[in-house]
């Protein structure tokens, strides 16, 4: 645990770290600031209990949230100057565009190129089909981090500590069940979180029975 300990320590040092959270703490609310700051923190021991890369792990929850300070117009507005090609779901809900251009922000503000982070970014509020190991991590540690208000999230951190394809899945399922409630289009990547998820849930249940 020391030798975790140490590399986590050396990554929030890191110039790289340390540039992207001077951007945060200068753009964000202070609210959203400490959220990014505690995603960070349950991401990376989530990221040591589950075997994800560390440095990848760190610098997609520090980049995450990174375009959140744009309003709506702002968000389109970077669509177009990224030429980012939305689906017809991201056209129609501005909550999905800011994790788009987070990914490339990170690409352009701080030189991050590396597929998996931007893909984590890119999938921390809808998932996204065939979900890395560090797109699960985040996706989970964004919606359950200890400042989330709403009881699942405490639900969530509990699974997500043992299981985290289980703590995936509730997520999945709770996105859904919520838009269902406010009568919003679902997202297909989320749907395909939760379908993959569930198959995968299945699978390792009837392997255990065997
Ligand atoms: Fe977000
Ligand atoms: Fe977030």
């Amino acid at each position: 645990m020391k030798d975790d300990n140490t590399s986590i320590a050396e990554l929030l040092a890191h110039p790289k770290s340390a540039q992207i959270g001077a951007y945060l703490e200068a753009k964000l609310e202070d609210k959203c600031y400490r959220h990014v700051l505690s995603v960070r923190d349950m991401a990376l021991e989530l990221a040591v209990k589950h075997g994800a890369d560390l440095q990848k792990t760190n610098l997609a929850a520090m980049l995450h949230d990174c375009a959140r300070w744009m309003d709506t117009r702002q968000l389109f507005e970077a669509v177009a100057d990224y030429q980012i090609q939305l689906d017809e779901f991201e056209r129609i809900n501005a909550s999905l565009l800011h994790a788009l251009i987070g990914a490339e922000l990170a690409l352009d503000i701080f030189s991050v190129g590396d597929e998996e982070i931007l893909s984590a970014v890119r999938s921390h509020t809808k998932g996204s089909k065939s979900m890395t190991l560090v797109d699960k991590v985040l996706f989970v540690a964004d919606f359950s981090e200890p400042n989330r208000t709403y009881p699942e999230a405490g639900a969530v951190r509990k699974i997500a500590n043992k299981n985290l394809t289980q703590a995936v899945f509730e997520v999945a399922r709770f996105k859904i069940s919520n838009l269902l409630d406010k009568r919003k289009v679902i997202h297909p990547d989320t749907l395909a979180v939760y379908n993959d998820a569930l198959r995968e849930i299945e699978n390792s249940r009837v392997a255990n029975e065997a």
